[in-house]
């Protein structure tokens, strides 16, 4: 795996600008020479944006993004329908207006009656779909992931199961902390990735930020950190990097452009 590389901008906006941008050229390339592209959507809050500056190139890009094949990175036990859960977002948000077709979504049911048979079904579909990489792991092009305030990302939460769960898959996760269970991928999938667009903005995010890009060597801790793809962009904004030293700052962070 390359080091991740660490990329901070003005505004929200313009980390979700750029991820649109990393998306559709990231599209063009595996379409180009793989004749098939596999994206990773996100959960949480922070893709509303990414989607939004989509939906404003909708038309140029809808062509590219319709032969593409979207995942998501964990969903709730909610159905789809319910404000909480990602897969309605993204539908909402991106695929419906992009007009996806439907044979191009796969996507768990939140609220299947068998959670547990639904995380085999959705885990049939993506092992069925998806290329492997030397480990024999579903690998997909772009994964979009997000990172909590306490390092979990997707549905991996410090201290959980799914987090230690050795096999490619979709597996129910107890969440004691929010007193929930999630449908979350496992370590072996997310680590597989082509490129890992990590989008991480506001305040609440500083704190991590700035433990994790420690100028000092470190254990590491939080479950973002056990992903290892083979190329890792953190896309932050000025507000996630706001506790950043100015020692950190020329340290760790680049402009996009040297990353590639
Ligand atoms: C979810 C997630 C989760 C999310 C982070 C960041 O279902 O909530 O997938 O990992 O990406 O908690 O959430 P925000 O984007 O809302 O800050």
């Amino acid at each position: 795996m390359n080091e991740p590389t660490y990329h901070v901008f003005p505004t929200p906006e313009a980390v979700a600008t750029t991820a649109a941008r990393l998306l559709v050229g990231e599209m063009q390339d595996a379409l180009k020479a793989r004749q098939a592209c596999y994206v990773l959507l996100s959960g949480g809050t922070t893709p509303k944006l990414l989607y939004s500056k989509l939906r404003e190139v909708g038309p140029r890009i809808a062509p590219l993004c319709r032969k593409a094949h979207y995942f998501i990175g964990d969903e709730r036990t909610v159905a789809r329908d319910h404000a909480d859960s990602n897969t309605g977002q993204a539908e909402r948000e991106f695929l419906d207006p992009l007009e996806i077709p439907a044979e191009n979504r796969h996507f768990p049911d939140g609220a299947a009656e068998d959670l547990e048979e639904e995380c085999d079904w959705i885990t049939r579909d993506l092992r069925q779909l998806l290329p492997r990489n030397g480990d024999g792991n579903p690998m997909f092009d772009i994964e979009f992931l997000g990172v909590g305030a306490d390092g979990h990302t997707a549905s991996l939460f410090p201290g959980t199961e799914a987090l230690k769960d050795p096999t490619p898959r979709y597996a129910l996760n107890e969440v004691p902390t929010m007193n929930t269970r999630r449908i979350t991928l496992t370590l072996p999938v997310l680590g597989a990735a082509r490129h890992a667009i990590l989008l991480v903005t506001g305040e609440a995010k500083a704190a991590l930020i700035s433990e994790i890009l420690s100028l000092t060597p470190r254990a590491k801790k939080y479950p973002v950190e056990e992903l290892a793809p083979l190329r890792q962009t953190w896309l932050l904004d000025e507000a996630a990097a706001s506790r950043l030293s100015p020692e950190q700052r020329t340290r760790h962070l680049t402009p996009l452009e040297k990353a590639k």
